[in-house]
């Protein structure tokens, strides 16, 4: 059965399954594509700067301000696995569990200043060597459009993922964001981690689900908009 929209944007909600040991893997085969799809109807204002199409760059080529790095149940486990020990907190028992993750990137342009200007990117030998965690993006209205744009795509795979009757959960991302997984995973380095979004089966087994902490802190919509009247009639 697959949700309306209303009642998807309702029922979506942070779930983490944690599990002690590996979890049957799952394939999501068709649904995976599905949701991808769905997420990449999502708006967006400009298309990514042409330095993130070159072949030498990048094997996707989409005009898309994100890219999405699907890791299924099998490779899911294999990763945990690596993990594990390495002060990776929850990730590993996530995705122990997960029958799918997939780190969502979005692509900021090349920097338009000169690296002297801005302090983070002095060290930066060529323009993309700047993209690293370590150094800060330009806060330029085209970035601020590309971030805002890939948490749309996102957010739909979100909400096809909850459709679908999927748990699901949006992390930061933790030590998924190292330079070493992005290695290991065969992510540009120019690429900034927006999202881990994990795929949780229905059947968890022994292992444990976890909400989150601000989901009951909502406010009504009163207190975040107003209506603004210019007094017409
Ligand atoms: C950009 C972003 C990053 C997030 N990262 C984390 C995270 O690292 N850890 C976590 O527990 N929740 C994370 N969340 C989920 C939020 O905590 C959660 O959405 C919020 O508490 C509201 O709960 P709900 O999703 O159940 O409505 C993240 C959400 C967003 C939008």
């Amino acid at each position: 059965m697959l949700l309306d929209t209303d009642s998807a944007i309702q029922n979506r909600k942070t779930i983490k399954v944690l599990a002690d040991k590996d979890l049957p893997c799952s394939d999501l085969g068709e649904v995976l594509h599905q949701l991808l799809a769905l997420a990449g109807m999502a708006p967006f204002h400009r298309a990514c700067d042409p330095a993130h199409r070159e072949p030498e760059e990048a094997q996707q080529r989409g005009i898309e301000p994100w890219r999405f790095h699907v890791l299924e149940a099998d490779s899911c486990r294999i990763l945990g696995g690596e993990l594990a020990g390495e002060q990776a907190g929850k990730i590993p028992s996530m995705l122990a569990a997960a029958d799918a993750m997939i780190l969502a990137t979005w692509l900021p342009n090349p920097p338009t200043a000169p690296s002297s200007t801005v302090p983070a990117m002095a060290e930066a030998e060529t323009r993309f060597s700047a993209f690293s965690e370590s150094s800060i993006f330009e806060p330029t209205l085209a970035n601020m459009e590309h971030i805002a744009a890939a948490s749309a795509a996102i957010q739909n795979l979100l909400l096809a993922a909850t459709a679908r009757g999927i748990a699901n959960y949006w992390s930061s991302g933790g030590v998924l964001r190292s330079p070493a997984v992005f290695k290991r995973l065969g992510i540009p380095s120019q690429q900034i981690l927006l999202g881990a979004l994990f795929l949780f089966p229905s059947d968890i087994h022994d292992a444990q689900a976890v909400g989150s902490k601000l989901r009951p802190h909502r406010t009504p919509a009163k207190h975040w908009s107003r209506t603004v009247n210019l007094g017409g009639s």
